[in-house]
C-alpha cells in the first residue's frame, strides 16, 4: 500500500508532511492515520473547480424565476385546506412517523460564544438555553400527540463531547435519554488561497465541519436513517440550532408535506428588504432551489411585483421536512446524488512554513442542506410569519443577535398576553415594559396560550420576571 505521504506528494499536497521527519513516532502515526482518511481526489476536484476556478462553470441559462409558495394569507381564505393539513400532520405524529432533527455542528464564529451554540442562554427571563427551549417544545408535542418523538442532533467533532455533557448535566431536560441521538458530522481539510491543505499542528491537518449539508451524509452513514426505518419513522422535522422561535414540530407543515407527497418541504418568510441576508427560493426551469443572497444578481434582488412587493421575497429560514428516503438517497454511499460544495473565506489558525501558529485567511468547504431541493420530488414551500417563527442568534450585536432575539421573544409573549385580555403596557415596538416569559411546556402558540391561561386558577400576578410554566 502506498504511504499517505507519497499520495500527498503526488497530489501536490506534500507540505502536509513538512515537519514529519522531526516528529516522535506516535505523532507520525497520528498524522499518517489522519492523512489516510482524506479523500484527495475530492480535494483536487474542489481546489480545481472552486479555489482556482479553472474548470468550466456550469451554464445556468436563463435568469431564475421566483418559486411559488403557499402564502400565510391563504389560511383565512382557504381554512379548510389548512385544517386538513393540520389533521394529517397530527395523525402522522400520533402514528409515530416523525423525528426532530437539529443541525448544531456550526462553529458560531460570528456570535463568538465559548461553547456549543445550543448551550447559549437565550430566553428573556429564566435564561433557558436554546437546547432547553427545543427540548421542552419537543417534549410537549410528544405529550400532546401521545407519541415518542426522537430527537437527532448533529454536532461536530469539536463540540460533540461538550454538547452531550450539557444534556447529561441537565438530565436531558426531562426527555427520555433513549430518545436523544447525538452524532458528529463529517469534516474536510481547510486550504489556503492556493488550495494547499493547512496544518494546525505539526502532526495535525486543519479540518472544519463540512457544512449543514453534511447532515445528509452524517444521518445516512451514522446508521440514523436505518434506525428510523426500523421504527417506522419517515419524516424528519429539521431546524437550525440558533432560532428560539422555531416550531420544532408543526403538524400543519407536516400535513401540507404529506398532502403534496413531497420529499422535501421548506418554510419561508417574506424578506423585509431586498438586502436582507437570507437565501431566496427560486425556480430554474423545473427545478426549485435556494440561491444565496450573495449569488442573486442585485438587479433581481431589487425587482418588485406590480403591487410593490419584492419579486424574489421567499427568504429561507432553514426549516424543512425531509422524507427519510431522500436523506438516504443523497447521503448514503450509493452516489445517487451528491450535494455540491461551496467555499467560505474565513480566518483560521494554521502553521506557517516555519511552524509558527498564525491567523491567516483560509478557505473552508461546506455543503448546504437546501442543495437537496433540486433532487427532491414535489418540493413544497410554506410561508411562516417572521414574528412567530424566526429570530436567529447569529451575531454578537445588532440584528440577529441575542438582544434582538430576546426582544422578539418578549414581543411574542406580550402578543399572547394581550390576546388573553391581559392589560400589558408595551412600547411602540411591542416590547412589554416588564420582562415576562412563557415556558414552551405551558404553551407554544398564541391559541394554546389563550386556552391554557383561561384554565389557570389562580392566575399569577402579572409582574416583572413572571415565568408562566
Ligand atoms: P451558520 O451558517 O449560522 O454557521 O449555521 P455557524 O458555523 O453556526 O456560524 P458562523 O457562520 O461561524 O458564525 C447555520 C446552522 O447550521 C449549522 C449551525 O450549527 C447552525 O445550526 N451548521 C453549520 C452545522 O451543523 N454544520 C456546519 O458545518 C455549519
Amino acid at each position: 500500500m502506498i504511504h499517505p505521504r507519497h499520495l500527498f506528494d503526488q497530489h501536490g499536497q506534500g507540505q502536509v508532511f513538512r515537519f514529519f521527519d522531526d516528529l516522535p513516532a506516535d505523532k507520525q502515526d497520528a498524522l499518517t492515520r489522519q492523512a489516510a482518511s482524506i479523500d484527495l481526489d475530492e480535494i483536487d476536484q474542489l481546489v480545481k473547480t472552486l479555489v482556482k476556478k479553472n474548470a468550466p462553470t456550469e451554464s445556468h441559462g436563463a435568469d431564475p424565476e421566483p418559486a411559488d409558495y403557499i402564502p400565510i394569507l391563504s389560511k383565512n381564505q382557504n381554512s379548510e385546506a389548512w385544517q386538513k393539513a393540520t389533521e394529517m400532520g397530527e395523525q402522522a405524529l400520533r402514528n409515530g412517523r416523525v423525528a426532530a432533527f437539529t443541525v448544531a455542528g456550526g462553529q458560531g464564529t460570528r456570535l463568538g460564544f465559548d461553547g456549543p451554540k445550543g448551550t447559549f442562554p437565550i430566553s428573556p427571563v429564566s435564561e433557558k438555553s436554546l437546547f432547553q427551549i427545543f427540548a421542552e417544545k419537543i417534549k410537549s408535542s410528544g405529550e400532546r400527540y401521545q407519541c415518542s418523538i426522537p430527537w437527532f442532533i448533529m454536532t461536530s467533532l469539536q463540540n460533540h463531547d461538550e454538547t452531550s455533557a450539557f444534556f447529561r448535566k441537565h438530565s436531558f431536560f426531562g426527555l427520555d435519554p433513549e430518545s436523544l441521538h447525538l452524532f458528529p458530522q463529517g469534516t474536510i481539510p481547510i486550504v489556503d488561497q492556493e488550495g494547499k491543505i493547512l496544518l494546525n499542528d505539526k502532526h495535525n491537518i486543519a479540518m472544519s465541519p463540512d457544512g449543514h449539508g453534511g447532515s445528509l451524509r452524517a444521518l445516512a452513514r451514522s446508521g440514523a436513517t436505518r434506525w428510523m426505518e426500523e421504527k417506522g419513522i419517515d419524516l424528519l422535522s429539521c431546524f437550525q440550532v440558533d432560532n428560539p422561535l422555531v416550531k420544532c414540530i408543526d403538524p400543519t407543515f407536516i400535513g401540507f408535506h404529506l398532502n403534496e407527497d413531497s420529499q422535501l418541504s421548506s418554510k419561508i418568510i417574506v424578506k423585509k428588504d431586498p438586502n436582507e441576508k437570507v437565501g431566496v427560493f427560486c425556480k430554474k426551469g423545473e427545478l426549485t432551489q435556494v440561491i444565496e443572497y450573495s449569488d442573486l444578481a442585485q438587479e433581481l434582488q431589487q425587482q418588485t411585483d406590480p403591487d410593490g412587493a419584492l419579486r424574489f421575497r421567499a427568504g429561507s429560514i432553514a426549516v424543512h421536512i425531509f422524507h427519510r428516503e431522500l436523506v438516504e438517497k443523497l447521503g448514503g454511499n450509493s452516489g445517487e446524488g451528491n450535494l455540491p460544495f461551496h467555499i467560505a473565506h474565513k480566518k483560521n489558525s494554521s502553521l506557517d512554513e516555519g511552524g509558527q501558529l498564525i491567523e491567516a485567511p483560509a478557505i473552508k468547504f461546506e455543503m448546504f442542506i437546501f442543495d437537496a431541493l433540486p433532487f427532491a420530488e414535489n418540493p413544497l414551500i410554506l410561508e411562516a410569519l417572521r414574528e412567530s417563527e424566526f429570530s436567529p442568534v447569529k451575531n454578537a450585536q445588532g440584528s440577529d443577535s441575542p438582544e434582538s432575539s430576546r426582544s422578539d421573544q418578549l414581543r411574542q409573549f406580550a402578543r399572547w398576553f394581550k390576546a388573553s385580555g391581559i392589560n400589558l403596557n408595551t412600547d411602540s415596538d411591542g416590547i412589554p415594559e416588564i420582562k415576562i416569559e412563557v415556558s414552551p411546556q405551558f404553551a407554544d402558540t398564541k391559541e394554546r396560550f389563550v386556552e391554557a391561561w383561561k384554565s389557570l386558577s389562580p392566575q399569577p400576578e402579572i409582574k416583572n420576571g413572571l415565568v408562566v410554566e
